[in-house]
């Protein structure tokens, strides 16, 4: 923790399939809240890669809806790091369902950008374990690949 008692930390971010066309406004969104973007993916999942991200989900009636979505497009992974990511990020997402979103008095991403609760823009991970999971799932940290991005942010 610093001196304020927050503590940085990497979450994984991920654009639904519904959203990546809103990617400049959810970067800005992204930027107001004082997260910084260190990994960027744009990929279109398999749905065996979309079956694996959700494997906890593999038992739920909408599974097969889910995947489905997840695989009818593009989606934008990042890797986001600042002062409590994890429920910073989850903040900015508002409520799983965008209609419940939309009922809320502020503006979160789903509530402007998604539909329901399938089409609902966005993911984050909802813990550290399971963000160390979900940026492992995207970003895999292979041996060989070089040194680690030590990019400074700071001169941008
Ligand atoms: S649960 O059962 O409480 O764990 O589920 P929940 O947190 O509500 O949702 C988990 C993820 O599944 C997605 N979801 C759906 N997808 C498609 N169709 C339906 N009906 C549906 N219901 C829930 C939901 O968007 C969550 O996705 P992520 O990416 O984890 O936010």
């Amino acid at each position: 923790a610093n001196k304020l008692g927050s503590k940085k930390e990497r979450t994984l971010a991920m654009i639904k399939p519904d959203a990546v066309c809103k990617l400049g406004d959810i970067l800005q969104m992204i930027y107001d809240a004082n997260l910084i973007v260190t990994k960027a993916k744009m990929t279109k999942l398999t749905w065996r890669e979309a079956a694996d991200f959700y494997t906890e989900h593999q038992t739920k009636s909408f599974f097969n809806n889910l995947v489905q979505f997840m695989t009818s497009g593009p989606v934008v992974a990042m890797e986001l790091l600042g002062d409590e990511a994890v429920s910073v990020w989850r903040r900015i997402l508002g409520p799983t369902d965008s209609s419940t979103a939309r009922k809320e008095a502020s503006l979160s991403l789903r509530a402007q950008f998604g539909t329901d609760g399938t089409r609902n823009a966005g993911h984050g991970s909802d813990s550290l374990a399971s963000a160390a999971r979900e940026l492992e799932f995207f970003f895999p940290s292979t041996a060989g690949q070089g040194p680690a991005n030590t990019a400074s942010y700071s001169d941008c």
